[in-house]
């Protein structure tokens, strides 16, 4: 691998034929950087290395566009947020498969395999044996080795055109190792346990709906706008067969194995467990095998899949009704049980959605006995028509919380069970949110409370140091706080009695109590805990509104129409003012003296060249740090962003400029340099 340094930070000094030579070095060296750290899982360069090196490959690429290749790993990047996806129609469909629940239905469709080839049944089919992944199929199309488009499975016949963001996914090649002309490559995506764990627990702190397995995370990843998202999500992927293909060459497969194989030789994900047998007792001593380790599994698998391992034979057998003769799904099914709902409990949780859980007669589900399933949301609740009473099928997979799949027959009260209107923890009422059913009394609910003040008092909200969870949770139980107003209420000695206080935690608390009342406005917005208000939010709101009284005035649409804000967050911060409780907090919070300040604004000249207008900083300024070049904006009535969107007025690009410019670009979006910079703050209260 050619790493000569000599082209380091020299990309305008370089002729145009030695940059495209360097480019095409990079990107084949990168390329095969990623394929050793994501594939092989075998690194042989440092993260520090490997940036160096992109970053000379990005810097390039922005001197001469022209050369950029169609695989260059900087083609990983998000990307334009669309509208919505175009469908694709597969060459081939993409079957599904059919399943098998016991030993005896596998040895049926061995039966079956052997009665249609006109074997005898002593004879034993050579079959391969693989996982069956448990995520989203998907279809990937290389032309001359390059991949050039993605697609979902949709209803085997249309899918949709999924290309910017499966182009996120680390373990898909962008270019092939191997000269295939022309292939369509099948597989699974899939979101591995962890990551799904660290999504969840995201999301339940930003107070967003919980996905309900890895698959479903998996495929929401996928099937959403902006590939940003996509790239964040950690998706893997493993491929399992192809469509239609042409390869001129004699590098060619006869069986599902050496299938397998070439896609492995071709630089695709497959996944190691992977076994040819001989005769179907050998494919279910693979399943039981699988049984074993599949919790130790870093994914969800939910069975194996059993393929006549000759494709002549593949061929032969053909499909009947959208699936193919010669293969099934042996799934694990101790997982799913039937049980009788006796209750349906709702629970308020930390952000104030309501989660409805049934509470079942207890039940062994593969070893475990379940005494409780979510219900998830009305939503689903609805669409199974589940209620209080109802005979159900109970599944249980991983660590996953199990859930209810399905009414097996109804109870006697019918229907399906209705959310209450009045939030079961505090009594407010409920407003419906999305898919959430949630309440709005973030301030005083007695369920979401800890989370509030621990928010409150966190570091980049008050600052008030000593007020972590632990502390949080022993006032709330001992009932000295019931809403972040009583921290101000706190009386010295009220804190005597608690484990682990002694008078100088007391004191310190005390004084950071104290020192947190005068704090700039924004973080004291930001540290109310509004729905999906967060710092930068905080701050718009107190530059369009001033203070609580101007936010609190504001209407939906006044709220929604200012740039950054919209509709959603519009809605939420209008209704945390409408709830007396919230009102009733602020007032404590400024009766007891807490006292946020504006921060100096040097000019608010509505007319000036900053005001309102939206910048984005990427790369490094030779004048000014970002900090500085920042609150300069800031204090002319400009905002900052840091994340590109569609409607930014303009993106400051320094030296070493990031991927935010490489979006900006496909968005057409302003891009100025640090002189054009100047010039418009030359003219700030002109
Ligand atoms: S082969 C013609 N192999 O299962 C055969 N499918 O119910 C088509 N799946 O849509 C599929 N792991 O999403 C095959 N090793 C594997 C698989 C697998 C998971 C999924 C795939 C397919 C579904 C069929």
């Amino acid at each position: 691998m050619n790493k000569s340094a000599d082209f380091d930070d020299t990309a305008s000094k370089i002729t145009e034929e030695k940059a495209k030579q360097r480019i095409a070095e990079l990107t084949d060296t990168l390329n095969y950087h990623n394929y050793r750290y994501y594939m092989l899982e075998d690194p042989v360069i440092s993260d520090f290395e490997f940036d160096k090196l992109m970053r000379e490959l990005s810097d390039l690429e922005r001197k001469y566009p022209q050369f950029v290749r169609q695989d260059s790993p900087s083609k990983r990047v998000g990307g334009a947020v669309s509208e919505k996806f175009s469908q694709v129609k597969h060459n081939v469909p993409m079957l599904s498969l059919d399943n098998a629940y016991s030993r005896e239905e596998v040895l049926e469709f061995d039966a079956k395999v052997k009665r249609f080839l006109g074997y005898a049944a002593e004879e034993n089919i050579d079959y391969e044996c693989e996982l069956k992944f448990d995520g989203l199929a998907v279809e990937l199309v290389y032309k001359n080795r390059v991949f050039v488009q993605g697609s979902t499975r949709g209803d085997g016949i249309t899918g949709e055109d999924v290309t910017a963001n499966l182009r996120t996914i680390n373990t898909i090649p962008l270019m092939l190792l191997k000269d295939i002309n022309y292939i369509e490559v099948r597989g699974e995506v899939l979101m591995d346990k962890k990551s799904f764990k660290s999504l969840n627990e995201e999301r339940l702190k930003e107070g967003l709906s919980l996905f309900a397995n890895p698959r479903n995370a998996a495929s929401g990843s996928i099937r959403q706008l902006d590939p940003d998202i996509t790239k964040r999500r950690n998706l893997i992927m493993f491929a399992y067969g192809v469509g239609d293909y042409f390869i001129k060459d004699e590098s060619d497969f006869n069986t599902q194995f050496e299938m397998m194989n070439f896609l492995k030789n071709a630089g695709i994900n497959i996944n190691k467990k992977i076994k040819l047998v001989k005769g179907i007792s050998e494919a279910v001593n693979f399943f039981d095998d699988i049984a074993e380790i599949r919790e130790s599994l870093p994914f969800e698998i939910d069975g194996i899949v059993i393929k006549v391992n000759d494709i002549k034979l593949q061929k032969k057998l053909g499909e009947i009704s959208k699936s193919p003769r010669w293969a099934v799904a042996y799934k694990f099914s101790a997982k799913q049980e039937s049980s009788d709902i006796i209750d349906i409990e709702v629970s308020v949780g930390r952000t104030g959605i309501l989660t409805p859980v049934a509470i079942l007669k207890p039940v062994n589900i593969g070893g475990v006995v379940v005494k409780r399933a979510t219900l998830h949301n009305q939503d689903e609740i609805d669409k199974k028509n589940i209620n209080i009473g109802d005979k159900v099928l109970v599944e249980r997979s991983g660590d996953v919380i199990p859930e209810v799949v399905k009414v097996i027959s109804k109870g006697r009260h019918g229907g399906a069970f209705k959310l209450p209107a009045f939030c079961p923890c505090c009594g407010s009422s409920v407003v419906i949110d999305g898919a959430a059913h949630r309440c709005m009394n973030e301030l005083a609910c007695p369920c979401q409370i800890k989370g509030a003040i621990v928010h409150f008092a966190s570091k980049r909200a008050m600052d008030i140091e000593g007020l972590g969870e632990k502390i949080v949770d022993k006032l709330v139980e001992k009932g000295l706080i019931k809403n972040v107003a009583d921290i101000y209420y706190l009386k010295r000695g009220d804190l005597s009695g608690l484990e682990g206080f002694g008078e100088k935690s007391e004191e310190n608390l005390f004084n950071s109590v104290e020192k947190s009342k005068n704090i700039s406005y924004d973080r004291f917005v930001y540290a109310l805990g509004i729905r999906h208000v967060g710092e930068h939010i905080a701050d718009l709101l107190v530059r369009y509104f001033g203070d609580i009284e101007g936010i609190k005035k504001a209407d939906i649409e006044e709220l929604s129409s200012k740039y950054g804000i919209g509709e959603e967050i519009g809605r939420s911060i209008y209704n945390f003012f409408r709830l007396d409780s919230n009102i009733k907090v602020i007032k404590r919070l400024f009766d007891a003296g807490v006292s946020p300040y504006k921060a100096e604004v040097q000019s608010r000249n509505e007319n000036g060249a900053v005001y309102g207008k939206s910048f984005i900083f990427t790369g490094t300024l030779k004048d000014f740090t970002r900090g500085e070049a920042e609150n300069i904006i800031k204090a002319a009535g400009g905002i900052i962003e840091k994340t590109i969107k569609k409607k930014l007025d303009y993106v400051v690009v320094g030296s070493d400029p990031g991927s935010k410019y490489d979006k900006a670009v496909k968005l057409n979006l302003k891009i100025i340099n640090e002189d054009d910079f100047k010039k418009i703050i030359d003219k700030i209260d002109k």
